[in-house]
């Protein structure tokens, strides 16, 4: 691993049958190696199997010790070694699938004081909604919300083979990523300065 690049890890969030999270996640991820700033890794939720019936105790109250089932751990070393994330999201139902606020309730420590951007898609509002509900998810969970994300509105018309046909796209994810790259390497710094307190 390059300690000059801050680790940064995509999560798919999206894990219905025919999706096309990996496709935004994939592309998503080349324009973030492409940057040059970080280290990438895709997370893709559906090879978890996320169980949604929590244990008793709070992950907040356990931190390190919350008991997850063995099948999780990759998916937890991966945000706990994470310095920023971006979550790729589809809009279900003016939100975000129950997918990833499993992945996201199952943790607790390894979102705080980390900076996440968002990229989403969907019908017309390019799963805004999703985003907006996300924003206040993680803002619980001390984490820190990139405001400038990607939104792709008739993703099923407006991609192609693999990449959005917008040939600004590739320069919002640019401003996207040197955002999230200025917040990974503050917070990064700050953590390693001090416990957050909270
Ligand atoms: C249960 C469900 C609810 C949906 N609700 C919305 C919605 O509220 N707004 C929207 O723009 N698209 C909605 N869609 C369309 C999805 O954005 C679209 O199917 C997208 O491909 C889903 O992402 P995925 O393919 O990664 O699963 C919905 C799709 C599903 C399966």
């Amino acid at each position: 691993m390059d300690n000059t690049k801050h680790r940064l890890v995509v999560v798919v969030g999206s894990v219905r049958e025919g999706r096309f999270g990996p496709v935004a996640g994939s592309w998503v991820a080349e324009q973030a190696r492409q940057h040059g700033g970080f280290d990438v890794e895709v997370v893709d939720l559906a090879d978890f199997d996320i169980p949604t019936e929590l244990p008793a105790v709070s992950p907040k109250a356990a931190g390190h010790d919350y008991p997850r089932p063995e099948r999780l751990a990759p998916l937890t070393a991966a945000l706990d070694g994470a310095d920023a994330f971006i979550l790729v999201t589809p809009e279900y139902n003016h939100s975000y699938p129950a997918s990833l606020k499993a992945a996201i309730d199952w943790h607790y420590t390894q979102w705080t004081a980390k900076p996440v951007a968002f990229v989403s898609y969907g019908g017309a509002a390019g799963g805004r909604h999703a985003v907006l509900h996300l924003e206040n998810v993680l803002t619980e969970l001390h984490a820190v919300t990139i405001r400038d994300g990607l939104a792709f509105p008739l993703y099923y018309a407006n991609w192609k083979d693999g990449r959005p046909l917008d040939p600004e796209a590739p320069g919002y994810a640019k401003t996207l990523l040197e955002q999230l790259s200025w917040w990974a390497g503050a917070l990064r710094s700050a953590r390693e300065t001090a416990p957050y307190p909270g």
